[in-house]
């Protein structure tokens, strides 16, 4: 599937923006594969080698062109600095549908990076052709991403799913929604 053009300007809001996933990353890929949830929600290994995240980076770069959705670096608009990585998942886009993710560093946790992101990300996601629905799977016991997603204005829906985490194991998670807005 061929998506809509990589944006020509950074999407972004507040603290951050969101820019191409680059090898200078390498230091906040590696720091990310530090938190051992990390590796449950794609493919950066736990406590990731140079190599590791190097080859991670590489997939990034690739995801555009393959057709599987956005993948971005969150940078720090104070200072440029890499704080993390978000997606934008467009495997159901003919649907209206993306699914979105983020993860920040821990080291910069608790400033308001994920809820920035999102926000930068969500409001990309209503740019693209199509696109009406973005949905969070959330683990229960994941308090920071529910939080991340209500500062963001996404909205718990009663129904949880079954949602597939990398490694292919199945578990039930809480589903969080943002719809396009009518203009
Ligand atoms: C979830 C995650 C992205 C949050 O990142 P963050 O930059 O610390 O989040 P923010 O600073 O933007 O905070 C957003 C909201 O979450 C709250 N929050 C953040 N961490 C929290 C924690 N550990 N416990 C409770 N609330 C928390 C903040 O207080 C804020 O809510 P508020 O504005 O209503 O007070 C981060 O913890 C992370 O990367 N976790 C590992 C990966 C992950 O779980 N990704 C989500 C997969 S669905």
């Amino acid at each position: 599937m061929t998506l809509s053009p990589w944006p020509s300007r950074p999407p972004a809001h507040g603290s951050v923006l969101l820019r191409e996933v680059a090898p200078d990353d390498v230091g906040m890929a590696r720091e990310l594969s530090t938190d051992p949830y990390v590796p449950e929600t794609g493919s950066l290994p736990f406590n990731a080698s140079v190599d590791d995240a190097l080859a991670w980076i590489s997939r990034q770069q690739g995801r555009h062109s393959e057709g599987a959705g956005f993948s971005f670096t969150v940078a720090s608009v104070a200072d440029d600095q890499a704080v993390g990585h978000c997606g934008l998942w467009l495997k159901d886009v003919e649907a209206g549908l993306a699914t979105a993710g983020y993860a920040i560093v821990p080291s910069q946790r608790r400033c308001g990076y994920a809820a920035d992101a999102l926000l930068a990300l969500t409001g990309f996601g209503w740019t693209l052709p199509g696109l009406a629905r973005i949905l969070l799977h959330i683990e229960p016991w994941n308090i920071a991403s529910q939080r991340t997603a209500e500062r963001a204005g996404y909205v718990r829906q009663e129904a949880t799913a079954d949602h597939q985490i990398f490694n292919g194991e199945t578990r039930e998670m809480l589903v969080y929604v943002a719809d396009r807005l009518e203009t």
